[in-house]
């Protein structure tokens, strides 16, 4: 069942206004709905398809207040149809009452019970299961909801309307299609607060949590406000209801969700405590917040006309929360980790048998398509966009969209048209990146001359599943030159390349520069040119362009590692280097962390196979752990005293300089401890009073094959926190030696607290796993068994889960034969299981067809 872009058709029938009552009872909830219909064209009669899941039992149905004649009705597994000859030809009252039963619902969509609390998710395709609905994002409606339940807090979208013993009726003004619907009922308190947009509205704010969690909320309702601050100074864009509510949950498939004026999270990016959450957890939590936040302009406003076009909403907005990000901590660290991040997920996706574009043309499962392509890639295409229309153009080209679009469900192509619109500029060729997948690769090639520089780019994209040739892309190349003696002689320009092969000249130099290319990450590219480790080296000392100078690093060290995993000799080059950086007490403590911390092995491996080679994942583990020892021993003097250095003092602060001390401080400790027996990492394990230096220190010890002890010790404090136990589950796979990772994460399997139908759990075990490279690809194939059991038996509970942790297996093809051979079938079992849900079904089969 393949759905495509091009079958796109509006829905025959206009819904202005959904009314709904909700009986909640655990077992059997009832939902009466009213949907004010009418038809499109009143000369083109045509049936009145709703979908509606296979658990949703329809109890009554009646058309202006009229049952009607059951010969009419057709019940299929997805859809209830009603035929047009039963259908008035004016506007009419369609009411169905039915029954659905939330305990019975493992899959976290539609309505489901979390720790005794009602909750929803309906992106993409959840509301089918509460009612049945035209359920896509092109049908939108005001909503006016009650709820009767005895639980003491009722919540929906929009502004709350009436309250009273047992019921709370809500009122959507603003129309919104159904994947935005959202109800909470429960035991719930609230961390509130308020905001008074510019232009005067008072906003009540609430984050709800459980009992007892309230003083872990602080930094979301901190986070609220500056999002919403934030989005009224850069963007214009102001909060439109009189309350903004946002609860956090504990089983939840995703991250967040942006409901209509009711976000609902995953609790870990709510809940931070120092004893609880590390950094990381804190910059995420403020990034999801302001994430979901943004959505509310971008993707509620504004939504999508179909869901081939989720990455409109979901690249507009994870840029906009990169921006966010960047303006309140370190632009140039927070550009470094998304690279990074980028080049992890999505470079990788990209390279295998799930490559899609960030507008893909068809799919089978919509939920398979939240991706890092989508998302991520999505993001950077908006950014390339930027770069090639400037600052100004941006602006103009976001507030034509604001107000072109405003209350419509939008396509890429009406994006791209506030753009040319705005500023003269042909995208026709731009577009290219919407509709075509992989990752291009990009040669430079310089010729030096009579002091004229040319450099000439030459680009290609390799084949991707169903896209065999592409054509030349729009390149944004942001390129300096540096002088010999280490100055700037020519600050950054956008060099737009164009054509498959293109050449740009400089003239008038005195001598030879050294280029600083592609900074920033101005596109999304794999960029090669042949650049001798001295000249990294030179670019590391020297580049003006923060990303460029670590990136200069970063293939310092991947040319090391790929050195040693080879069994070559590594050269002086990038050790020296990293000594340098050590010692450059001037240097931003977290870019210096940045460039200590060294590629992770899935790196490499994605390295090597982008360049044909097939990597071997235990020389590749082998490797990295001699290149971090060599380090170590090198330069023992220095970072052991840059270890007490960088003690930081006083209260702890999540904030980007705090982040940024402790960052440095425990890359240092991971190379120490491969030679100081792990005494560091237990003396700070010992002290330290927030996770953000227990977790660093505990994971230095697992890496050695230590931390018995300091798990204990987190268990026994924390056996009551599902989030820090969570990240108890998540790194002993993890950072367990290589060899042992898939026993490791089989015993944790076996025990009483290993509650795997919770998502966030499940997550923690099986992600950690295929975090360990050449654990999950052990050689035995231990890995791929115990991945592929449970896999199986998540989806007969919740093929959303399954499906997405499915992708451990997305680079099976890379490896030798007979890792592939154990890889395939691995797939093959979990393909050949009988009542496997579409969700992996797609996913399984798309992995098996590349081999
Ligand atoms: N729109 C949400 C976000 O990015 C993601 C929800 C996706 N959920 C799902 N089940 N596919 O913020
Ligand atoms: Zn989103």
């Amino acid at each position: 069942n393949v759905h495509k872009l091009a079958d796109y058709r509006p829905y025959p029938f206009v819904l202005s206004a959904t009314r709904m009552r909700f009986r909640l009872s655990p077992g059997n909830t009832r939902v009466h709905a009213e949907l004010s219909l009418a038809p499109r064209d009143a000369q083109q009669a045509a049936d009145l398809v709703l979908d509606g899941g296979k658990a949703v039992r329809l109890l009554a149905l009646t058309i202006d207040g009229q049952p009607l004649d059951p010969a009419h009705v057709t019940r299929q597994e997805e859809t209830l149809t009603i035929a047009a000859d039963a259908l008035p030809r004016h506007p009419f009252l369609l009411e169905t009452e039915v029954e659905i039963d939330p305990s019975a619902n493992t899959a976290c969509e539609g309505l489901y019970i979390s720790n005794g609390m009602f909750c929803t998710q309906c992106e993409a395709e959840g509301f089918r299961h509460i009612t049945f609905y035209p359920d896509r994002p092109d049908v939108m409606a005001t909503f006016y909801v009650t709820i009767d339940s005895d639980l003491p807090v009722l919540l929906s979208n929009g502004n709350p309307v009436g309250q009273s013993q047992g019921r709370a009726e809500w009122h959507d003004p603003w129309p919104k299609p159904s994947y935005l619907f959202a109800l909470v009922a429960g035991d719930l308190v609230a961390v509130s607060d308020s905001f008074t947009t510019r232009s005067g509205r008072k906003v009540a704010l609430n984050v709800w949590v459980r009992p007892g969690d309230q003083d872990r909320a602080g930094f979301a309702m901190e986070s609220l406000i500056k999002s919403m601050k934030w989005d009224e100074d850069v963007y214009g864009r102001e909060y439109d209801l009189d309350v903004f509510n946002i609860v956090a949950v504990d089983d939840f498939n995703m991250g967040a969700m942006e409901n209509k004026g009711l976000n609902i999270f995953n609790s870990k990016l709510v809940l931070a405590s120092p004893e609880t959450a590390t950094d990381g957890d804190y910059e995420r939590i403020e990034a999801v917040i302001a994430h979901e936040y943004f959505h509310n302009w971008t993707g509620n406003r504004i939504t999508c006309r179909d869901w081939f076009q989720l990455c409109l909403k979901e690249g507009l907005t994870v840029f906009r929360d990169q921006q966010f990000t960047s303006d309140m901590r370190s632009a140039a660290v927070k550009r470094i980790e998304d690279v990074q991040a980028l080049r992890a997920r999505q470079f990788r996706e990209d390279q295998g048998p799930l490559a899609h574009p960030p507008r893909p043309d068809r799919y089978e499962e919509i939920n398979n398509f939240y991706t890092a392509t989508v998302y991520e890639k999505g993001a950077e295409v908006i950014g390339m966009l930027k770069r090639l229309v400037g600052d100004d153009g941006y602006r103009r080209a976001l507030d034509l969209y604001f107000d072109r679009h405003d209350g419509d469900a939008a396509t890429i192509e009406d994006w791209l048209k506030v753009f040319e619109d705005a500023t003269g500029r042909d995208l026709a060729q731009f577009k290219r990146w919407y509709t075509d997948a992989g990752t291009p690769r990009l040669t430079m090639i310089e010729d030096w001359q009579d002091g004229t520089l040319a450099l000439t780019f030459t680009q290609e994209t390799p084949p991707t599943p169903g896209q065999a040739q592409k054509l030349p892309r729009v390149i944004p190349v942001a390129v300096g030159l540096i002088g010999p003696n280490g100055d700037e002689v020519t600050p950054t320009q956008v060099l737009e390349v164009t054509e498959a092969s293109q050449t740009f000249t400089f003239a008038g130099l005195g001598a030879r520069p050294v280029v600083s290319a592609l900074r920033g990450f101005s596109a999304p590219v794999m960029l090669s040119r042949d650049l001798d480790d001295a000249t990294r080296a030179f670019l590391l000392a020297h580049d003006t362009d923060p990303f460029a100078r670590w990136e200069a690093g970063r293939e310092l060290a991947l040319s090391a590692l790929i050195a040693a995993s080879q069994g070559k000799t590594v050269t002086g080059d990038y050790v020296d280097a990293i000594g340098r950086l050590i010692a450059d007490d001037a240097a931003d403590p977290a870019f210096r962390a940045l460039c200590l911390n060294l590629p992770g092995e899935e790196e490499i491996a994605t390295r090597l196979s982008s360049e044909g080679l097939t990597p071997d994942p235990d020389a590749i583990h082998a490797a990295r752990e001699l290149l971090a020892r060599q380090i170590a021993e090198t330069h023992l003097d220095l970072l052991s005293q840059l270890y007490e250095d960088m003690t930081v003092e006083g209260p702890y602060i999540p904030d980007a300089a705090g982040t940024a001390g402790r960052s440095l401080r425990n890359a240092v400790l991971a190379l120490l401890t491969r030679i100081d027996g792990g005494e560091r990492a237990e003396i700070l394990f010992g002290i330290a009073s927030n996770m953000t230096e227990r977790m660093a220190a505990l994971t230095s010890l697992l890496r050695r094959g230590r931390g018995q002890a300091e798990l204990a010790a987190l268990q026994d404090q924390f056996a009551g926190n599902r989030l820090v136990m969570d990240k108890w589950f998540a790194v002993q796979p993890m950072a367990a030696p290589p060899l042992q990772a898939a026993a490791v994460a089989r015993d944790l399997s076996q025990r009483k607290d290993f509650d795997w139908k919770n998502p966030n759990r499940f997550r923690a075990l099986l992600g950690g796993l295929a975090a360990n490279h050449a654990g999950f690809h052990a050689a035995d194939g231990s890995g791929y068994d115990f991945t592929a059991d449970w896999l199986l038996r998540m989806d007969v509970l919740n093929p959303q889960m399954a499906a997405r942790l499915s992708t451990a297996f997305e680079t099976w093809t890379r490896y030798d034969p007979g890792r592939r051979a154990k890889a395939l079938a691995a797939l093959e079992r979990i393909a050949a299981s009988e009542g496997l849900s579409k969700n992996t079904r797609e996913m399984v089969s798309r992995m098996i067809a590349a081999g």
